[in-house]
């Protein structure tokens, strides 16, 4: 077995970046077609900003070795599109028993936690609070503050990432806006259809 090298990365809470990541990716908001459910408050977006960044996430990924594990930051805009908060797009894992964490590290943040049977959780993420993604929860992360929310995260190298989970049945079945006394809700998503069960069992079933 070949040694890796131990990692010192600091998290720059201000940028909301990690110094001495090997990787960084960012979503612009042009990126982000089909995840709102305002349709004309998105394009209004895509006309003012939508060549701008989103969110990003900067992590130092040693290898993708099982076993191994990425450890990252990732910092979002704070905003609306209409009533619906700024969101990441989600995902569950391609291999959907590994878990994953979240710290916060700044701002304000709801993590929406979705079964593949369409049971829902949310969970609060302010700075030092710790959010533990359980395996199978399909998981996205929305910043509900009015500053950008920083979070760090770590989680299994060989997780990757299933976006199309989503997709296919018309987004979560929740959707994060504001309550508007200065808080957040979660609300019925319209368009979610639920998967079939036969999906559902084949997800549960899924191991490494
Ligand atoms: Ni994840």
């Amino acid at each position: 077995m070949k040694l890796l090298e131990p990692g010192n990365c600091r998290v720059d809470v201000a940028a909301g970046r990690l110094d001495g990541a090997s990787n960084r990716y960012e979503k612009l908001f042009s990126d982000l077609a089909g995840l709102y459910e305002d349709e004309r408050a998105f394009r209004a977006l895509l006309e003012e900003k939508g060549s701008s960044v989103a969110y990003e996430v900067t992590d130092f990924k040693p290898s993708a070795n099982p076993g191994d594990m990425i450890i990252g930051v990732t910092r979002m805009e704070p905003g609306r599109v209409g009533r619906e908060f700024y969101m990441t797009r989600g995902h569950i894992h391609a291999r959907p028993n590994r878990p994953e964490m979240y710290y916060g590290e700044r701002g304000r943040g709801v993590m929406l936690l979705e079964s593949p049977a369409g049971e829902i959780r949310t969970v609060e993420i302010t700075p030092r609070a710790m959010c533990y993604v359980p395996p199978y929860w399909i998981h996205r992360s929305v910043n509900v503050g009015d500053e950008p929310l920083v979070m760090t995260f770590a989680y299994p190298a060989d997780s990757g990432q299933d976006y199309d989970i989503i997709a296919k049945v018309g987004g979560m079945r929740s959707r994060i806006v504001t309550d508007g006394k200065g808080g957040w809700m979660a609300v019925d998503n319209a368009a979610y259809r639920p998967r079939p069960q036969a999906l559902v069992d084949s997800i549960m079933a899924m191991k490494d």
